[in-house]
């Protein structure tokens, strides 16, 4: 019981220590796109697109209906940079698996993808229109599979990209299992540049999801720096690499 009265102490000061932005267009943004945003990632988003260490493409991988892709293009314009949104995501949901329906809803899960992806397009077209992101319908592990190969490929706007090369920032929001994103931060650690940042989303030490094995294995990684937990793990690849 005492442990556990302690964990919650520490989280609740984390939370009441969150620190936030104030931007009149990111409340209409998160008014009308649905989505699945801590407030607190939007600063750190803005304080890693504030000091990207270059102009090397941005990822995301887990983007649902577009909502954190809308913001970090908002983010990436407004601090004038012109680095490349990349993402990708199947819109294959936790759950879903079993097929059927929504619960007693007359709405199958079929449908319900169907809908979200279409989610996705229209909040991207209508919110991003200058700056939008190549998105990439796949998992991360098919997604990196492609970047390896420097593979043209074509993102679901019918446009082609060829993937590869180096990234300045991902934020890592897919699949959120211990296994999955230590995966996803082994591939994005392949590419990620020296200066680089990386966001766990649902990371902070009172999440359920099970990330806080990974984050402690990360702040024991030489190569990166823990740049704060507002109250998800923002971490930043050191300049001088060291071997660890
Ligand atoms: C929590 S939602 C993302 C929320 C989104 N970033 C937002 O701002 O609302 C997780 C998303 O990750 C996707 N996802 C799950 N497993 C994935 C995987 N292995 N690779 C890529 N995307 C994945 C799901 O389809 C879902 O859209």
């Amino acid at each position: 019981m005492i442990p556990r009265l302690k964990r919650l102490f520490h989280a609740g000061l984390q939370y009441m220590n969150t620190k936030y932005i104030s931007d009149e267009y990111i409340k209409w943004l998160t008014r009308a796109n649905a989505g699945m945003l801590n407030s607190g990632n939007i600063y750190s988003m803005s304080l890693a697109i504030e000091n990207l260490p270059s102009a090397s493409p941005v990822l995301e991988i887990g983007s649902l209906c577009g909502l954190s892709i809308n913001v970090i293009s908002y983010l990436l314009s407004s601090r004038g940079k012109t680095n490349r949104i990349i993402s990708c995501d199947k819109w294959l949901f936790e759950g879903a698996e079993k097929g059927g329906n929504l619960g007693s809803s007359q709405i199958s899960h079929a449908k319900y993808r169907e809908f979200v992806k279409a989610a996705f397009v229209r909040n991207v077209e209508f919110f991003s229109p200058d700056n939008k992101p190549y998105t990439i319908e796949s998992t991360s592990d098919e997604f990196f599979i492609l970047w390896e190969k420097g593979e043209t490929t074509h993102d679901i706007f019918g446009r082609n990209i060829t993937l590869g090369g180096k990234i300045s920032f991902c934020y890592i929001d897919g699949n959120h299992t211990y296994e999955f994103a230590k995966r996803d931060f082994e591939n994005v650690d392949r590419y990620i540049e020296p200066g680089g940042y990386v966001l766990f989303d649902d990371s902070s030490d009172m999440d359920y999801f099970g990330l806080t094995r990974l984050m402690k294995e990360i702040e024991r990684n030489r190569n990166y720096k823990l740049v704060m937990k507002n109250p998800n793990y923002l971490f930043r690849k050191i300049i001088n690499l060291r071997h660890t």
